[in-house]
């Protein structure tokens, strides 16, 4: 197979084993020419992409712009905060205005889950899911998914991967255990029962509640933070109260008699979730997981784009 089997990036619940693992293939190429001295290739010389930023985002925009700029594309940017949007305008509007400027693919984050859908039904451009509320993130698991491949192997069969947080806010958990279960890892889930959905079981994920329990099993902890701006009651008494019962200690870490590999889709609340020492320690690859974000999406585009007719 040399193409995916999807015209536009909307979830991993959309694509197959073999999309992901042509992705990382690709990848792995483009990790090679972003490590090089002169870090760009003409591919997509021709192409122009605007990336619309309807939430706020460090890594994800900046990874996106890179690959990008790689990738030799043209870019424009939009930030909702500074646009038309706060006039009135509504998505496909701003949208249609944007395409009328001849642009050839799309990278959304929206706050509303399906906003990408949604517009790769009614638009001409390919589109790219940065992120739609607490539904899918599907470049973050794929580069995820990416930096376990470098530091475990090829081979995710038998692989034990726990996802450590506000699961029910999250939408780096659901593309995650998409993307994991697609690969043929074991997925489980771990937080306080009132940040888990009811019924994530049936996605045939294992559900602890337990943290040391949930270490002991693994060989990997994705820790996510507490989503707070999307939560609209409190779903625990404290900060305090969760850190003592799912933050993860230095401490912790060195009572277990398995090695395990943490990593963390940023942006991390460091005393939180995670200690310091934890983020920054040898089994910490949160700073490999931000570097193979460009390789990712520098792959997932040159993908799409081989599907735009440019004629
Ligand atoms: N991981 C992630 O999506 O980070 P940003 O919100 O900073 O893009």
């Amino acid at each position: 197979m040399d193409n995916l089997s999807v015209d536009h990036l909307i979830g991993i619940k959309n694509l197959t084993k073999e999309d992901i693992e042509l992705i990382f293939k690709t990848a792995d190429s483009f990790k090679q020419v972003i490590n090089r001295p002169i870090k760009k290739v003409p591919s997509l010389r021709d192409i122009t992409i605007a990336n619309l930023f309807f939430e706020n985002s460090t890594r994800t925009r900046l990874s996106f712009e890179l690959a990008e700029k790689r990738l030799s594309a043209d870019v424009v940017n939009f930030s909702a905060s500074s646009s038309s949007v706060k006039k009135g305008e509504t998505l496909i509007d701003t949208v249609n205005n944007i395409l009328a400027m001849k642009v050839d693919l799309v990278v959304m984050r929206h706050p509303n889950p399906g906003a990408a859908k949604f517009l790769s039904e009614r638009v001409k451009a390919k589109i790219i899911n940065a992120g739609d509320g607490t539904h899918e993130h599907p470049t973050q698991a794929l580069l995820d998914a990416y930096s376990i491949r470098e530091k475990h192997g090829e081979n995710f069969e038998g692989r034990r991967v726990v996802i450590v947080g506000d699961i029910s806010h999250s939408r780096v958990a659901l593309s995650n255990i998409f993307c994991l279960q697609k690969l043929g890892a074991e997925v489980m889930v771990c937080g306080p029962t009132t940040l888990i959905p009811k019924h994530i079981d049936k996605l045939g994920v294992k559900v602890e509640h337990n943290l040391r329990n949930a270490l002991e099993w693994c060989d990997v902890a994705n820790m996510l933070r507490i989503q707070l701006e999307r939560q609209d009651i409190k779903y625990f008494p404290s900060l305090r109260e969760y850190t003592m019962l799912f933050g993860l200690t230095k401490d912790l870490l060195n009572s277990l008699d398995n090695e395990i590999t943490i990593m963390h889709p940023g942006p991390i609340n460091r005393g939180v979730e995670i200690s310091s020492d934890v983020a920054d320690s040898d089994q910490s690859i949160i700073l490999q997981q931000v570097e193979n974000g460009v390789a990712i999406r520098m792959a997932i585009i040159y993908l799409l784009a081989s599907k735009i007719d440019r004629n």
